[in-house]
Formats: structure tokens, sequence, C-alpha cells
């Protein structure tokens, strides 16, 4: 949550800071601000509401001088999304500003206390109070790192802070605690980053910073110091692979129909070396997984649209691959006291792989002992580093805060392992490879109809307030998926349901205003699917079912609107189904007159609790 940017070097910093926080405003976009040094005072300037707003008040001035500054998109925690809560936050005497993600707990104790020393705030955040705290600290400090290392030291919580300072020009200082903060290296400048695509055309050399740093960059200079004693940490340079074409918009009308579309392309970057022919058939290569026993029982611990990638792949774990699995939401999982016995592996499930609770989770397993498999998309992320084995998802850069291609790449990973694991219990399901194998070109044959059909369907059931989404076993998790892709982006009321359980009591909110999206896929529950599709018809409910061809037949279901999708193996199935329901949503959304790629209130990367 918030985007943070810094830079240091030789270009004019204002409009860089500008184009970064663009790349980077899908963590949070409530506000937005840049501070800047120019004519020996420290310039804030700062809006309320999208970056648009921060744009129109900086062509107002020219800030073509300052080579040095910073940015910040803001995702609100403490105090409204108004403008004297947008970053950056400057200290008593405005000779120190800072940006921050994260939240300091103890800000309300600290405020207090400065308040006690004649301290008066502007905002109402905790931020503003850790800026004042690094004033305080300096007074009694030898250096403005030792301040700033003071004040960090007596900060509880989470965060991601960069902080320029009037008395060392051209100087940012930088740390970490639980939130993300990389360091871009280019030619004669560095960059300070939430994420990657911030400093993306610049350059794609990153130092990850890691918990308890804080680094001091000088233009091309840079130095990590630990933030315990400021003695000197030894850092490498890592080079990332992505592009910036994979992080543009490519022609699409938005990112996230960009990103749906890039589904074939992301099964097969999935697929790479990771699948052998050999004589007996084709074989699932996952060295990575090589080296741990295979788990007594796999716990998986996930969020949001990851956490309903993890219950779609349950079925397969077992099923597949024999291991015994559970599944977790991770704000529960992290304060229940989970009991993991010796032998058993939680494998954390992240795109960003920065969710604070599911890195929670992560850090409260490895402290009991276990062993944890990172899924993971951003490379270099606190998951990445922190898991033992990490299974990399290559979905490339997710933009829009709607997770979609990234599901679909959790989900032929799982199923990679759910083969693999098959492989190490001597079972193997060479029919269900094969068609993994086939997938990209099959779902990019039907990837244009389905928008299609998704658009008609959109525009007949736009004026709709609520919607079920019912399906059992694999579609369970995907009704899931489908009703939270059909709240988050058109905020319209959306429940999934395992079908089975709508006569327990749902089924009494079915009316002709209320329909259900049912899915009907050609697999082992269809004729079960098919009976609670006729329980919401005889209550007057409208029905869209999502069905697949049978030996070039469609079911025979007497519905408003059935969804023909191409036949597949059932295992197989959801790698239709998932494009299908983010599409439906997409097209509600865009057609609605929704932000598409910036739903309100959310943000892409939920690094608080
Ligand atoms: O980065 P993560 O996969 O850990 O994120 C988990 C959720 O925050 C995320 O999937 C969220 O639910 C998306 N908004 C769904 O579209």
């Amino acid at each position: 949550m918030c985007g943070i940017i810094g830079y240091s070097g030789h270009r004019p910093a204002v409009p860089l800071l500008v184009e970064g926080l663009h790349r980077l405003e899908y963590r949070g976009y409530d506000s937005s601000g840049v501070a800047f040094e120019q004519a020996g005072r420290l310039q804030v300037v700062k809006a309320a509401g999208k970056l648009s707003a921060l744009e129109a008040k900086l062509e107002e001035n020219a800030y073509m001088l300052a080579t040095t500054g910073m940015g910040h998109t803001r995702w609100a925690t403490h105090g409204l999304p108004v403008e004297k809560n947008a970053h950056p936050h400057l200290s008593q005497d405005g000779r120190i500003a800072i940006v921050h993600n994260g939240i300091i707990e103890n800000f309300q104790e600290l405020k207090e206390e400065l308040l006690a020393k004649g301290h008066t705030f502007l905002s109402d955040t905790d931020t503003e109070v850790l800026a004042h705290l690094i004033g305080e600290e300096r007074k009694a400090a030898p250096s403005l790192r030792e301040a700033f290392a003071r004040a960090l030291r007596r900060a509880h919580g989470a965060y991601a802070v960069v902080m320029i300072a009037l008395e060392e020009p051209g100087v940012m200082y930088a740390a970490r605690m639980s939130a993300p903060l990389l360091m871009g290296v280019g030619v004669g400048e560095c960059f300070l980053a939430s994420d990657i695509p911030a400093f993306l055309p610049y350059t794609r050399d990153v130092v990850f910073l890691e918990d308890g740093e804080l680094a001091r960059i000088k233009g091309p200079k840079w130095e990590v110091l630990s933030l315990a004693d400021l003695s000197p940490v030894k850092k490498s340079v890592s080079h990332v692979p992505w592009d910036m074409q994979a992080a543009a918009k490519g022609g699409y009308k938005h990112f996230m129909l960009k990103e749906i579309m890039e589904q074939p392309r992301v099964i097969t970057d999935c697929l790479t070396g990771r699948v052998a022919e050999e004589k007996d058939g084709p074989r699932v290569l996952l060295h990575e997984l090589d080296a741990l026993p295979v788990p007594s029982r796999l716990h998986i611990v996930a969020c949001g649209t990851s956490y309903n990638a993890g219950l779609w792949g349950r079925q397969l774990l077992e099923g597949v691959g024999r291991i015994p699995t559970d599944l977790d939401i991770a704000s529960e999982f992290r304060y229940r006291d989970p009991m993991l016995l010796p032998g058993e592996v939680v494998m954390v499930i992240s795109q960003s792989g920065e969710t604070a609770d599911t890195l929670a989770a992560l850090r409260l397993a490895r402290e009991k002992g276990c062993k944890v498999i990172g899924l993971c998309n951003v490379v270099g992320s606190s998951i990445a580093r922190e898991a033992d084995v990490v299974l990399y998802t290559q979905a490339g850069p997710e933009i829009s805060v709607a997770s979609t291609k990234a599901m679909c790449s959790q989900m032929v990973l799982i199923a990679l392992m759910a083969l693999y694991y098959g492989q190490r219990n001597g079972v193997t399901d060479n029919a269900m490879l094969r068609g993994l194998l086939e997938l990209p070109e099959r779902l990019a044959a039907a990837l244009p109809s389905m928008q299609e059909r998704a658009a008609q369907l959109a525009l007949r059931f736009a004026s709709s307030r609520s919607f079920f989404y019912l399906g059992r076993g694999q579609c369970h998790a995907l009704a899931l998926e489908g009703a939270l892709k059909l709240k988050e982006l058109s905020y319209i009321h959306a429940e999934g349901y395992a079908a089975g359980e709508m006569k327990h009591g749902p089924i009494a909110l079915i009316d002709p205003q209320f329909p259900t999206f049912a899915l009907a896929l050609d697999d082992a529950l269809f004729a079960k699917v098919k009976s609670n599709i006729q329980e919401v018809l005889a209550r007057q409910g409208r029905v869209i079912a999502l069905v697949q061809e049978r030996e070039g037949r469609t079911p025979d279901l007497q519905v408003e609107e059935l969804w023909v999708l191409p036949a597949s193996l059932p295992a197989l199935s959801g790698f239709f189904a998932l494009p299908a329901l983010q599409l439906f949503s997409y097209q509600m959304a865009d057609y609605l007159g929704k932000d598409v790629d910036q739903p309100r209130n959310l943000a892409k990367s939920v690094t608080v609790e």
C-alpha cells in the first residue's frame, strides 16, 4: 500500500518522480505529493485525489531545477484522504521531509511526547510524527544519519521510509522494516522505489534492501548500513529481466484487459523449462522442490485471489499429487497458533510477495520449524527472499489492482506441483500434463469470442445489484473468485458459494432481481450443480450458466443465458472458466464506467494488516 519513489542524479527530478508515481499508482491513489530542494528550501507540493490533481498543481510552476527529490502516492491508513494528510511530511523546523509506507504503531505515544516538547502537527498521520521525531533526534545526534536511525529504532511497526533534508543537499536516506523498498542503480543516478516498474525506463539493476537496513544515496554513490549500529552492509546488485513493454498497456484500453488476454503467454512462460519429454512420456521438473522431502501435509496460506488459487489447487494436490492439503486465510492462520507437525510444509501464495499477513504467516511457520515454499510473482520480494524454496510464477508485472493473470500462473504452478508430487509418489497423469501443454494455444483461440460473450452478458445484467456465484469442487474456488472480481471492480454485491450450501440458507435471497452465475462445467459434479440450478430456477431466479461442450454437444440446461466454453479435461476446465469470469467483471465495470485498473478503496499490494 502506498507507492514511494526517490531520485538522486543528474536529471530534472520532478517530472521523473511524477512518471514513477504513475507506475506506482496501483499501490494507492487517494492523494499524492512530491518534495525536493529548491532555492535553499524544501518544497512540498501535494494534492488530494488522483495523480492528475498533483500534476495540475505542478504545471502551475516550473520545478525543473531540482535533481533530487521524492514522491508518494497514498492509500490512507491514519487520517482521511485529504491534502493535509498526503505525503511528504516535514519535521517541525521544515528542514527534513519524509515519505512513508506502512504503519507506525506507537505513533500516539510518540506524538504525545513530542507535543509535550512543543511540537505542533499539521496532519492526522503517523508519518508526520516520524518526521518530527527525526527532527527532534537531530538536536542531540552527531549526524543526520544517526538521527534517522535513532528515530527509526524507536518506531514500532512497519515502514519503508525515504528522507531528504536541507543539511545534506542531493542526498536521500531510506530504510525498511516489513514494507517493500528497493534501490535502482543507474548510470550516475540512483532510485528508491516500492516496486521495480517505477524506475524501469532508467535501469534494471536493483539492490533489494532488507529489514533493518538503512541506505544513503547521493547521485551515483550509494551505501547500505545496519540500522542497529550503522555498520556497513555488503549488498549485491541484481539484474531484473522485466522490460518496459511488459509494464505498459500495449494498445489495450486497460491494464486489466491486457493482463487477461496475456494468460496464454503466461501459461507458456510458467511451463517453460518445467516439463521434459522423456521416452515414457512428459515429466514435470520442479528442481526447486527436489531437495525437500515429500510433505506429509501441505498447509497453503494466502489472501484474496491467491487464496482462491490455493483453494482451486487443493483438489489437485490431494487427488493427483496425493498430498494431504489444508488451506488458511493468512490473517487467520497467523493468529490461531496453528499446529504444524514435523514433516509438514507451509506454502504461501502471493503475487506481490509483500502481503503483510502472508509474510507474517511465512515467518510464523519458519519460527515453528516448518519449511516454507513461496509461490510468488515478484522477483526479490520479501516472501521470495524469506521462503526456503521459491517457485516463481512468471506472470510478469501485474499492474491492474484486480489480480488476473497472477491467479492463472499460480494455478499452472499448483497443477505442476500436483503432477510433480504425483511422480514422486509413483503416480503419473500424462493426459493432464499434455492438456496443460496444449492450453496456451487453445486458450488464445478462445479468448476473443469469450470477450464478446462477456460484453453481451454485461450489457444484459448491468442493472443487477446483487449476484450469486455458485460452483462445486474446483468450481467453488472459481465461484469465490468470480464474486471477488465483480465486487472489487463494479461495486456490485456478489457472493461466491459452494452450490450445495445454497439450500442451507442463502437460497432465501433468490428472486427475479438476484441473478445467479452458475459454474456447471464438464466434471463429475455437473449433475449436482444442474440440480442446484433447477432449485434457483424454481424460485424465479435468473441464471447465467457457464458450461462446456461434451462430445460436441451443449448440455441441456433451460437457463436464461448459456455461456459455452471449449471442452477440456475436468482438471483443466478452470483455465477457461477463470478468464470468462474475469472478462465478465471487466466488461461489467467498463460498461458501468468504473475505474477498472484502480477500483475505489483498494491497493494492489496490502502491506499493512
Ligand atoms: O500479492 P498477493 O497475491 O499476496 O495479494 C493478495 C490479495 O491482496 C489480492 O489477490 C487481492 O485480493 C486482489 N485485489 C484481488 O484482485
